[in-house]
This record gives C-alpha cells, sequence and structure tokens, in this order.
C-alpha cells in the first residue's frame, strides 16, 4: 500500500450553524451544534486513509477527552499515529460559524499544543518520512516546521505536497521545495497578489506559483472545482457535485487527501485532481470535516457516474 506522511495538526471542531454569522458584539440564537473531528493536517490524513493509503500523522496532542477524539477518529479511519503527547498544554480546538443556507464558514482554530510542534518532531519521524511516497504539510503548525519537513522530505526524494492554509507569507525559497502547492482563491491571492475570480485568472497565480519554484500548482476553487497547472498541462476540472451543500468545512482536506492518495497509487497528477474533485463533492453534502470524509467505494462509485 502506498504510504503518505502528514505533519499536521488535530483540534475539535465546535461548529454552530446559524442564519448568518454574528456581527462583532452581537448575540444570535443558532439553528443547531455539533462537535466533531478536524484540523486540516488530520482532516488530510483521514481522506487519504479513507481514499486507501498508508497514511500517518504527526503532531502533538495533549492528554485530554479532545485527544481522545483524534486517536479515535484516526483508529476507525485507519490512520497511524506518529505522535506525542503531553500534560502541560492541551488538544487545541476550532470555533466554526456555519451559515445554513449556504454552508459557508468562518473559522477561528486554536492549535493548542500542536502549536509547540518544533523539528524534532520531524527528526524523530525522519525514517517514515523517507520512505513515504508523499509528504504533505499544511500551515496550522509552525510555520518553520513545514519548511523543515519539506527540506528533509525533497532532499530523500520523496514527492512533497504543501496546503498553504491559513493564508500566511512563505519565506523565499519554500515553494521551490514543493511539488504540489494547492491554495483556495484566497490564499492563491495572497501568495501572488494576482484576485482569483476566474479560470483564467487561476491560471495566471498558477503560473506565478510556479515562477516561485513550485512543481505543480492546483488552485482549488470551491463550487467551480479545480485548476491544475504544471510544466506541461494546464486543465480545469469542475466540481463534481453529489447533492445538496450541507458543510464546507474540510472540502479542501477531503480534496488534499484522497489527490495524495491517488497520486500516492501512482494515478496521474490530472486523474487525482479528478479523484480529488469526486471526493470533495461528496465531503460538502455532509456535516463535519473529518466525519465528511468518503470511502473509496463511494468515490469510485461517483466517478464511475462520469
Ligand atoms: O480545513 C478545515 C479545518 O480548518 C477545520 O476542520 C478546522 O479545524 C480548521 O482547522
Ligand atoms: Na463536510
Amino acid at each position: 500500500m502506498s504510504s503518505i506522511v502528514i505533519l499536521g495538526i488535530f483540534v475539535a471542531d465546535t461548529a454552530y450553524r446559524a442564519e448568518r454569522i454574528p456581527r462583532l458584539g452581537e448575540t444570535i440564537l443558532g439553528k443547531s451544534f455539533n462537535l466533531s473531528p478536524g484540523g486540516k493536517g488530520s482532516n488530510q490524513a483521514v481522506a487519504a486513509a479513507k481514499a486507501g493509503a498508508n497514511a500517518h500523522m504527526i503532531t502533538r496532542l495533549g492528554t485530554d477527552t479532545f485527544a481522545d477524539m483524534a486517536i479515535d477518529v484516526w483508529q476507525k479511519a485507519g490512520v497511524t499515529p506518529a505522535i506525542t503527547q503531553h500534560d502541560n498544554s492541551y488538544t487545541g480546538a476550532a470555533c466554526i460559524f456555519i451559515e445554513a443556507e449556504t454552508g459557508n464558514n468562518a473559522i477561528i482554530v486554536t492549535p493548542g499544543v500542536a502549536g509547540e510542534i518544533d523539528n524534532s518532531d520531524i527528526d524523530r519521524n525522519a525514517d517514515l518520512i523517507a520512505n513515504a511516497d508523499i509528504f504533505i504539510t499544511q500551515l496550522e503548525q509552525p510555520l518553520e516546521v513545514a519548511m523543515y519537513g519539506l527540506e528533509l522530505a525533497r532532499k530523500k526524494g520523496v514527492r512533497t505536497l504543501l496546503n498553504p492554509a491559513p493564508a500566511a507569507d512563505l519565506p523565499d525559497g519554500m515553494l521551490a521545495l514543493c511539488d504540489f502547492v494547492t491554495p483556495n482563491e484566497t490564499e492563491a491571492e495572497g501568495l501572488t497578489g494576482i484576485k482569483v475570480t476566474s479560470v483564467a485568472s487561476a491560471t495566471d497565480a498558477a503560473q506565478a506559483l510556479r515562477a516561485s519554484g513550485a512543481g505543480a500548482a492546483i488552485i482549488t476553487l470551491g463550487e467551480n472545482g479545480a485548476l491544475y497547472h504544471d510544466a506541461d498541462t494546464t486543465i480545469h476540472m469542475p466540481a463534481m457535485s453529489s447533492g445538496k451543500v450541507i458543510e464546507t468545512t474540510g472540502a479542501g482536506d477531503s480534496f488534499n487527501g484522497s489527490f495524495a492518495a491517488a497520486l500516492a497509487e501512482g494515478m496521474t497528477p490530472v486523474d487525482a485532481v479528478k479523484f480529488g474533485c469526486a471526493a470533495a463533492g461528496i465531503s460538502v453534502t455532509r456535516a463535519g470535516a473529518a466525519n465528511s470524509m468518503p470511502s473509496r467505494a463511494e468515490i469510485d462509485a461517483r466517478l464511475a457516474q462520469g
């Protein structure tokens, strides 16, 4: 089985669904509440494992009930933990406001103990990374550690994927360590200064990311799918709807994890993008982030529908 190593964080998502997102100073009545597993890295690990990869999760947890939630969701999905647990801090949480009508959200994520991840977490897992098919990271744990992990993976000839989320300025040379970089529209604009409002502007942004050293750029476009661009190929993959949108939290993670699983299995990047779009299209029809990741059978069934 192909092996994927993910550096990232787990948090408990506390999701509040309401008619709209409150303004500063305002209290509104909500419609429902959901406590469920989240954190971009963990969501991507769950997505990759459910899509059929052998996924390993490098992170730090506390020793609290949210840590138990992490271990439970990984066990059910088949993610192998490569973690340490610490009783001097807490497992993080995210506060998620969901607009009921559209399923769109606004999020505050607090990494807790995972915010203290440092290079020793990479060093301890150096062999795991060296033997992986793909190394994935995001920007919820300290950025320097993402950089350090990408450097090690690159040195060992392991393919690298950076999901540059949440949006941040990247140090010089970071994109040159990435075989794949996968921002959404806002993150792509932050990285390139190009406002992504169409397939054409997404292509411009993807070109700029390649000019900064990324091997291939994939701009995820929400309900408009994804734009893939490498040295030889530029292709717009429309979104693959699977029904009414309930919650978009984790849709990007669903794409990243399943895209990487497909790639690690040997699919071409373009086929892997399609696979990722099929998975993400299913995930948005369900509540929660990690809990909405589809199984391999569900993704294959959606692809078979065309
Ligand atoms: O990408 C979605 C995730 O971002 C949520 O699960 C939330 O935890 C935030 O980290
Ligand atoms: Na979802």
